[in-house]
């Protein structure tokens, strides 16, 4: 019998992936906040709902439960830092609660911005220090995540690219319809994090539950500027670069402060599951499969 995984965020850019590519070996009980892809069925939950939370996990026993719910925007967070702790700090925390009660084995999301971006290539071992509040709330729901449970695995990720699935349009699906489109994109020319391909993210979960792995892991591709690499993705997929403007962090104003080198060190990973993720042609191809480019 297969066993069952629950994964938390399935309607997310992300949970899509995890809940499609575990289902090839897992009964997967995708589970939705609001919005909901098309193709999937799965159950309801508000993760700031200890009660509800509790009431899940006892009454559909999942021995893997996957949390990605989050508030992911950062210029959300700022603007919303109760609700930010509600769902990133207080959701976790639940989870994992909730898991550690019934035995399950738990993975939690995080993000490679839990880092102030002054060294970059960071190890797990690096001590954090967010800049804004998106990153502060994750960094306190690994925390929360640790405290509570053995059985769990933290899965600090960096910036994904490819075809997003959630109702929140991804940055590279973005930069995609303004090259198609002619409308100018800025972007930094000197911030660097370890983009990786969307589908390696779920791929990852998955080297994670077959190894019974636990504690802090990184996940994430070489060490890239953004500019540079949005426009080798762009050029690789034959779209114009012309309306891409390379400008520096500090010339541009957001809600949220950004590290200016958070990539991630991912050895650890490798070292303890074999995992790697996909070399970068081919995960540009996939890329350009995805949104239908032939
Ligand atoms: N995308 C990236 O490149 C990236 C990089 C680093 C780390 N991460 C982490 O990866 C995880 C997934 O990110 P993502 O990009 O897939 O984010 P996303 O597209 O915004 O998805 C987040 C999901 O959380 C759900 N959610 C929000 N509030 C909830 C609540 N109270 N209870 C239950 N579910 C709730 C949302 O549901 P509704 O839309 O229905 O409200 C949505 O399905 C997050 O933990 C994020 O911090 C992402």
């Amino acid at each position: 019998m297969k066993r069952k995984a629950a994964v938390i965020g399935a309607g997310g850019n992300i949970g899509i992936y995890v809940a499609r590519e575990l289902m090839r070996d897992y009964d997967v009980i995708p589970v939705f906040h609001s919005y909901v892809p098309s193709g999937l069925v799965g159950e309801f939950l508000n993760v700031a709902d200890l009660d509800a939370v509790r009431r899940f996990v006892k009454s559909k026993k999942p021995k893997i439960v996957v949390n990605l719910a989050a508030i992911a925007d950062p210029d959300v967070c700022e603007k919303n830092p109760e609700l930010a702790k509600k769902v990133n700090v207080d959701g976790a925390h639940n989870l994992a609660k909730a898991c550690d009660e019934v035995g399950a084995y738990f993975i939690h999301y995080s993000t490679d911005l839990v880092f102030d971006g002054k060294k970059g290539m960071y190890k797990e071992s690096d001590p954090v220090n967010p800049l804004n509040v998106y990153a502060a709330t994750k960094a306190r729901s690994e925390e929360a995540v640790l405290a509570v449970t053995k059985n769990a695995a933290v899965l600090r990720t960096a910036i994904v690219f490819g075809k997003g699935a959630g109702k929140r349009k991804n940055f590279f699906e973005h930069v995609v319809a303004c090259a198609r489109e002619g409308r100018v994109q800025k972007l930094f020319t000197d911030q660097y994090r370890s983009f990786f391909y969307v589908e390696d993210s779920a791929l990852a979960v998955r080297s994670l539950i077959e190894n019974r792995s636990t504690g802090l892991y990184h996940l994430g591709g070489a060490r890239r500027g953004r500019y540079e690499f949005t426009l080798k993705v762009l050029k690789d997929m034959r779209l114009p670069t012309g309306t891409m403007v390379g400008v520096s962090m500090d010339d541009v104003g957001s809600h949220a402060l950004r590290p200016k080198d958070c990539s991630l060190d991912s050895s650890k990973l490798t070292r303890d599951t074999g995992f790697t993720v996909t070399p970068l042609p081919e995960a540009i191809e996939k890329f350009k499969v995805s949104l239908g480019f032939v």
